[in-house]
């Protein structure tokens, strides 16, 4: 069911539209119990929704969770002059006009998925001028691969003012050999970008050391729906043919692996069990391997994970890292279950070494964390105590809700509109299963 329309300060909002300051209030120890799908996943859907741009018919996108960073990039693509239609968890898309070739700071300041915008304006337009982006705050996030790959094509780019001016030759973008890797391996956005962008591109291009993440392929499943010539999606070599012309398509997101384990924990964390419907396993190999590691009994289905109550989860040591290993998305989340589990067990962010905000938070529960240089060492206690704590970022709003709700009491978590940008109505489809977790509006504090 999709959410109702809500007011906010008197203002009518769209059913997509979430408040910015809400609270959660988590009653803890609660056990779950039951069925929860999966939404199609956000970092597939930002990107593809971009795919729009690179042709002048109608495309439409299925499965697309209703989120706060999915409004903001359909805002986007409205300035750019996409027509955007809802039917359900929909979008049908249709280029009206071509004139305005820049994403606004306004929008694009908000979420870092907004530079996906740049390689398809810049492939169909000729140019594009876009702000440097926002997200959240886990650490220095530049935009040097996209802007090697791109350049490589042989576009001009200069950053002036806060945006990324970019200018293909005349005649348009040219195939080339792409090396994409940086310091800390390979990136997905950039990824994408470069080959969102080499598809309309004069000859072949190639991109090594390309990000390997499902999201990838997914994107390029979407691009070569559109008529687009790829090949080795999903391997850090990726070949493009460029095409004249790419036609409309109709493409359903993959769902969301980041959703399913921030789910699949949910229940492990309250030795609950429930059944993580609609999901890929095979997109979760190392995190799976992880849980098994730390004891924790999951069956896998084709589409669906289960996971039962068992002895206390023992501490392990994890290492994020490109895929196919273990994501730093479900860093936090993992992390808010070490600190119930026996034992002591080691985190070592590869991707982004400043990415550990939950851990002060979760020591005000109670924890037992000691961060420095990119790692957190975790040592378990029995039980955290709910708390009044701060959400910083998506996925350590994820933690921190994990964490609530295996918490002995009440947790207040205020500036939850972080965890509204990547998982839908969280609240209601965990109170589905069984959990207490009331959304307190900010003017009723
Ligand atoms: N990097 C560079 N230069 C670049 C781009 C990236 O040095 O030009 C570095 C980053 O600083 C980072 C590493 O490369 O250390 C990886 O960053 P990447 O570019 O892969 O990240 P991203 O594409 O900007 C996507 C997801 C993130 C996810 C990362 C890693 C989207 C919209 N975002 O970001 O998702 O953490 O890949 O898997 O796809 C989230 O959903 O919570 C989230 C942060």
């Amino acid at each position: 069911m999709l959410p109702a329309q809500r007011r906010l300060h008197g203002l009518l909002l769209s059913p997509y539209t979430i408040p910015v300051m809400d609270t959660f209030r988590i009653t803890g120890r609660r056990k779950l119990s039951g069925s929860i799908t999966v939404r199609g996943a956000k970092n597939s859907a930002l990107p593809i929704l971009a795919t729009s741009l690179l042709t002048d018919s109608p495309c439409s996108f299925s499965n697309i969770p209703l989120l706060r960073d999915i409004q903001t990039q359909v805002k986007i693509l409205n300035t750019l002059g996409v027509e955007t239609s809802w039917k359900g968890r929909s979008i049908a898309t249709k280029v009206r006009d071509s004139y305005n070739n820049t994403a606004p700071y306004e929008l694009v300041s908000q979420m870092r998925a907004g530079i996906c915008v740049l390689g398809p304006l810049l492939a169909k337009r000729g140019e594009a001028i876009v702000s440097l982006p926002g997200g959240c705050v886990i650490g220095e996030r530049p935009i040097d691969l996209h802007m090697r790959g791109l350049r490589a094509l042989g576009a001009e780019m200069h950053v002036e003012h806060g945006y990324v001016h970019a200018k293909a030759p005349k005649g348009g973008l040219v195939g080339a050999e792409i090396y994409l890797g940086g310091t800390h391996g390979s990136s997905v956005l950039a990824t994408e970008n470069v080959m969102s962008a080499a598809v309309l591109a004069k000859g072949t291009t190639t991109i090594e050391c390309a990000a390997c993440e499902p999201e990838v392929v997914d994107v390029a499943n979407c691009l070569i729906s559109m008529g687009a010539k790829i090949t080795g999606a999903g391997s850090p070599l990726i070949t493009i043919r460029g095409v004249k012309k790419l036609r409309g398509a109709q493409h359903r997101v993959i769902p969301d692996r980041i959703e399913a384990g921030t789910f699949l924990l949910a229940g492990a964390i309250t030795g609950s069990e429930i059944t993580v419907k609609g999901c890929n396993p095979s997109h979760l190999l190392a995190f799976l391997d992880v849980v098994r590691q730390m004891g924790i009994e999951v069956e896998r289905g084709k589409t669906s994970l289960t996971v039962r109550p068992g002895k206390r989860p023992q501490a392990c040591d994890v290492v994020t890292l490109p895929y196919p290993a273990f994501p730093t998305d479900l860093q936090a989340q993992t992390m808010a279950m070490q600190c119930v589990s026996q034992g002591t067990g080691i985190i070592t962010e590869r991707i982004y070494p400043e990415r550990f905000m939950a851990a002060a938070e979760l020591k005000r529960m109670g924890a037992n964390i000691t961060v420095s240089n990119g790692q957190a060492v975790i040592q378990g206690i029995s039980a955290l105590s709910g708390a009044e704590i701060m959400a910083s970022d998506l996925r350590a709003s994820a933690a921190l809700v994990l964490a609530g709700l295996a918490a002995k009491g009440e947790t207040l978590i205020r500036r939850i509109y972080h965890i509204d940008r990547g998982y839908e109505r969280i609240e209601e489809r965990l109170n589905a299963l069984g959990a207490k977790i009331e959304r307190i509006p900010e003017n009723e504090l």
